[in-house]
């Protein structure tokens, strides 16, 4: 079976990366996914917050970038996450000369006041990463949350500023209320295949839309998630909550699984399942609009 996805211009061996968490923290545990099968990996963020509070973060990630690079051969990608341009476009670039093979950059941030307006925020999106894709020469992608009133021209908007691809969609970590201490406590609940459609939808929609790469996270555990995902367009899927839960030879399971299917349907590469079920491509697209939405409910009343 033919595996080999181009993602962000890079060549993979197959569509699973593993996202960014603690999993790829440690070389030993890299090394570990990549002997399961993975096809790349997005180190853990380098935070801005952590760099402003102790500059010798940056430091050790970028050694920790040179280390993988000589110890792996998939490739790896950086992972920046901020909202503001302060150190990025050093640290970017820094990151680029210390070897990885392209950045995510993850603006993970909280529209919280009534005074700010979405265009601004979407605004402020738009030029940071304007600035730093005309800082560095290396693929970069943006890391998005679904929390946006138009996803789909913000993610023409950021094609525009010439990244190579999205990464659909970030997950929230909500915080919570002990009703005992009556303190908020952070929670952090790891994904179930429920929240596959979310992604599978909106790459549905895009795919055809954009040129850029599409990456899904948030909700892939099955082979069927992932087909899913790759047969509505998705260049690469990326794991982690599976990771977590089943460990890291899921990667395996998960190539096996896709496999059989592929085969049973006669398909020789995932080449020949991208795409197949994108919005252009449907004889009644609705099924991803309104429309769908209105007989669901009717049919369940
Ligand atoms: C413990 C943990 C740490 C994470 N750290 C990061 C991070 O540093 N940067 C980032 O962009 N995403 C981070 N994520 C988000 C994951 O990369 C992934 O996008 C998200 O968990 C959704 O995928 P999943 O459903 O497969 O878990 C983290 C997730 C977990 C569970």
């Amino acid at each position: 079976m033919d595996f080999t996805t181009r993602y962000c211009g890079l060549t993979l061996k197959n569509p699973l990366i593993a996202s960014a968490s603690p999993l790829t923290a440690e070389l030993a545990s890299a090394q570990q996914l990549e002997a399961a099968g993975i096809g790349a990996l997005i180190l853990p963020s380098l935070f801005e917050e952590a760099v402003q509070a102790d500059p010798q973060q940056l430091p050790s990630y970028l050694d920790r970038i040179r280390r993988y690079k000589d110890a792996l051969s998939i490739p790896v990608i950086g992972s920046l996450n901020g909202i503001t341009e302060g150190g990025w476009l050093e640290q970017a670039a820094q990151l680029e000369q210390s070897g990885c093979d392209a950045l995510e950059l993850n603006i993970y941030y909280i529209a919280a006041s009534v005074q700010e307006s979405s265009d601004n925020i979407e605004r402020r999106y738009i030029d940071l990463v304007y600035k730093l894709r005309s800082h560095i020469g290396i693929p970069v992608s943006v890391k998005l949350t679904h929390q946006f009133s138009s996803i789909a021209h913000l993610v023409k908007r950021l094609e525009d500023t010439g990244i190579d691809g999205v990464v659909l969609f970030n997950r929230f970590y909500l915080p919570d209320i002990d009703l005992d201490t009556l303190t908020i406590t952070p929670t952090l609940h790891l994904s179930t295949s429920d929240e596959a459609l979310l992604r599978i939808r909106w790459i549905a929609i895009l795919r055809e839309q954009v040129k850029l790469s599409l990456a899904a996270t948030g909700g892939f555990h099955e082979p069927a998630d992932i087909l899913k995902a790759l047969l509505v367009g998705a260049d690469a899927v990326q794991l982690c909550s599976v990771l977590f839960q089943r460990g890291v030879d899921e990667v395996g399971r998960l190539l096996r699984g896709m496999e059989e299917w592929m085969q049973t349907k006669g398909y020789a590469s995932v080449d020949d399942v991208r795409g197949k079920m994108s919005y252009g491509h449907l004889a009644d697209p609705s099924a991803y609009e309104r429309s769908n939405y209105i007989s669901v409910i009717e049919r369940n009343s």
